[in-house]
């Protein structure tokens, strides 16, 4: 996992800088930084932060942010761009309780990272446990009734897309995302899972979910990038808010 990302770094930085992932800034980025609202003064924990998109647009709205990514390669990356104050960790989600104590943030982020991910139930319960009491948790994934192992959009004679075939959605497990048109086409590691496995992951990690969007691009995304015209159509993300339930210690 670690390698692949690394292999990924460079190229995935340089999509980003030359305005490929305009998904990401333009449309389901920004629906999340909204979601997340008011983060000032508040300890941030960014959970697969890559290069740092996420971070940075959290430590610009005044959060005190630490960020931590598995890939040596992506941090380094994240560390060569704009000098904002973030605390940057090379480390594996699954095992962050062994480096925080609890309680030592008060909301945790993660933008389309979590469902990259071999073991998203360790990952829920390592945030929970660095997460103070009511802590809240404000993740994207890929949508998973539509990022299923096949897609794949049927086309018109003039290339115009008709509509969305997805199959194989009970298929949970390892497949590998493809991305094209970053220069060099290229695949990384991606783990599907149903909408009732997330909703079970997160509700036994001991969360309760406060609300969930299904971004569509805002006029202004559709003006500049046409192209997002498909995420009118059909859900590509989803993003969770939710929150550590309160437990009450039983008295004997
Ligand atoms: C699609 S990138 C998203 C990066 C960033 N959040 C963004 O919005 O640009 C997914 C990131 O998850 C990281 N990742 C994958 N597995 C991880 C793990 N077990 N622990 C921490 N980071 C992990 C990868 O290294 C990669 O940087």
């Amino acid at each position: 996992m670690r390698q692949a990302w690394d292999e990924v770094a460079d190229i995935y930085t340089a999509g980003q800088a030359a305005g490929r992932d305009y998904y990401r800034y333009a449309f389901f980025g920004p629906a999340q930084v909204q979601l997340c609202g008011e983060v000032r003064g508040l300890r941030l924990l960014d959970v697969g932060c890559g290069n740092g998109y996420f971070a940075r647009e959290m430590v610009r709205r005044g959060a005190h942010v630490t960020a931590i990514d598995l890939s040596p390669r992506m941090v380094e990356l994240a560390e060569a761009q704009e000098v904002l104050a973030i605390d940057y960790r090379v480390m594996d989600a699954a095992r962050m309780a062994e480096s925080f104590p609890s309680g030592a943030f008060d909301i945790a982020t993660s933008c389309i990272s979590i469902c990259d991910m071999p073991d998203p139930a360790k990952v829920f319960s390592a945030i929970h446990s660095v997460l103070r009491p009511n802590g809240r948790f404000v993740f994207s994934i890929t949508h998973p009734c539509t990022d299923t192992p096949y897609r794949r959009w049927e086309r018109d004679r003039a290339g115009r897309k008709q509509w969305l075939c997805i199959d194989r959605y009970f298929e949970q497990g390892a497949y590998e995302y493809p991305w094209s048109g970053w220069g060099r086409d290229f695949v990384t590691p991606g783990f599907h899972a149903t909408l009732e496995q997330w909703i079970a992951w997160i509700l036994e990690a001991g969360f309760q979910i406060r609300g969930i969007r299904e971004p569509q691009p805002t006029s202004d995304a559709l003006q500049s990038h046409p192209d997002l015209e498909d995420a009118m159509r059909v859900p590509y993300f989803m993003i969770f808010d939710v929150t550590c339930r309160n437990i009450i210690p039983r008295e004997e």
